[in-house]
């Protein structure tokens, strides 16, 4: 039988262990969602999938709108999907997300907002220790709570980041789900804590929980501090492409959408309290895909070939840089058959012929605007 727990100010009762919920097969009939994070890069990605594919669903996208927050990212699906739901809120706020699971009787979680860049993680680890550790801890507190009365049916997915488990060094060796954390940054740090408390409610309390680590995304919507939008950036502007160290790191790349699919794959059949590694395999050292990056940009921008080469520009390296990121996906591929759709030389092109497209949403986050925006339209809450 399971735990006894005391949950809140409710009398001590009874609750499932992890391995009941898992027998009953939990996790198939979660109807209102909430996703955090919805906003970002791949939380945009997830919330338009979910919207598109589940029209029976409710899905509430919870986003503070910090800096990397953009609701231009979700202008079709505001527009379009009547079950999309906006909620401006902070995930560490208890009591906010107290009211969210009772409002909206929240059954399924995709849990996805953090601060995600690791030169920021260097600069400010504190700020990373807030949101991604506390926020994640009272997010799993609101679940924990509201759920307290019937788990059946729940479930709270952790995404989280191939970086826990720190950075390969021999060639042909994989990051697999039963890999030591062993983080490096104070990014990674705090996505590790994250992981474990949410493994620590499932086992402590019963909390219907699940939880993948994924390798390095691409694709449309990322906020150009990152290695790919911010090079395609400064290629079309002429401006010099910091290429950290000697641009030997390697890092395993997939392509957002691939992310949202596997997201959709283990939420819907994913087996409660497990892992899953995500990655498509992929890996590029840093100059090499920069290269790619250089070419492919050149060639459609109608600049001669080698044009933008002069710009690779080498600086002073990440403090404590990881070598070399590589997942082992097979876990995914042979439980639950997902796969990536996309070769990466079709997928890079793609996004570099959306950036190139879509200059005024690069415009609008480098000049600042949109963060006047949303704070005329939101105020401070
Ligand atoms: P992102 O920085 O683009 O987006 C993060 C979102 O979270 C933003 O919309 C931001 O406004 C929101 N947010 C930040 N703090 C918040 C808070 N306190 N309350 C509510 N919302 C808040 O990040 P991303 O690259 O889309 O990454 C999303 C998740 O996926 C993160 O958990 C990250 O660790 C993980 N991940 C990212 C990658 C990658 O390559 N980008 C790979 C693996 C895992
Ligand atoms: O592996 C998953 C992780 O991938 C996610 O958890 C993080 O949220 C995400 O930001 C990403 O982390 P990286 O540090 O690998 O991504 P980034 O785009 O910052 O850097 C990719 C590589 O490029 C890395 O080796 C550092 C290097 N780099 C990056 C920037 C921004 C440069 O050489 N120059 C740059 O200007």
């Amino acid at each position: 039988m399971g735990l006894i727990a005391t949950i809140g100010k409710k009398e001590k009762k009874e609750i499932p262990s992890l391995a009941e919920l898992i027998a009953k097969g939990n996790h198939k009939t979660m109807r209102n969602v909430l996703i955090t994070g919805g906003a970002g890069f791949i939380g945009s990605h997830v919330v338009r999938l979910f919207c598109r594919n589940y029209p029976d669903y409710q899905i509430y996208n919870l986003d503070k709108l910090t800096y990397a927050g953009n609701l231009e990212n979700l202008a079709d699906v505001a527009a379009d999907c009547p079950n999309y739901h906006f909620i401006k809120g902070d995930i560490c706020d208890l009591e906010h997300m107290r009211r969210i699971f009772a409002d909206h009787r929240i059954d399924g979680v995709i849990h996805l907002a953090a601060e995600s860049h690791v030169d920021r993680s260097i600069r400010d680890p504190f700020a990373f220790a807030q949101t991604n550790v506390l926020g994640t801890l009272s997010l799993l507190q609101a679940a924990r709570e509201a759920w307290a009365e019937d788990m059946n049916g729940k479930l709270f997915y952790h995404v989280s980041t191939d970086e826990v488990y720190g950075s390969l060094h021999d060639p042909g060796t994989f990051f697999v789900e039963t890999t030591a954390y062993d983080p490096q940054s104070p990014y990674s740090a705090s996505k590790a804590s994250s992981d474990h408390f949410v493994r620590a409610f499932g086992n402590t309390y019963g909390l219907p929980i699940v939880v993948s680590n994924c390798s390095n995304n691409y694709g449309p919507n990322q906020f150009p501090e990152k290695l790919i939008p911010l090079f395609i950036n400064n290629i079309r502007h002429g401006k010099p492409l910091p290429v950290y160290g000697t641009g030997e790191n390697v890092r395993d790349w997939l392509y957002v959408i691939d992310h949202a699919r596997a997201i959709d794959t283990i939420f819907h059949r994913g087996r409660v309290g497990e892992t899953y590694n995500i990655g498509g395999f992929n890996e590029w050292r840093n100059i090499d895909l920069i290269r790619v990056m250089i070419r492919t940009a050149d060639r459609l921008l109608g600049n001669p070939e080698g044009h933008s080469e002069g710009l690779i520009t080498y600086v002073q390296d990440r403090a404590g840089h990881d070598k070399r990121y590589a997942i082992d996906s097979t876990k995914l591929h042979e439980e639950l058959g997902w796969e990536p759709s996309l070769q990466f030389e079709e997928g890079i092109e793609k996004t570099i012929r959306w950036y190139l497209d879509n200059q005024q949403w690069l415009d609008h986050i480098t000049s600042g605007a949109y963060e006047r925006y949303y704070a005329e339209m939101y105020g401070d809450k």
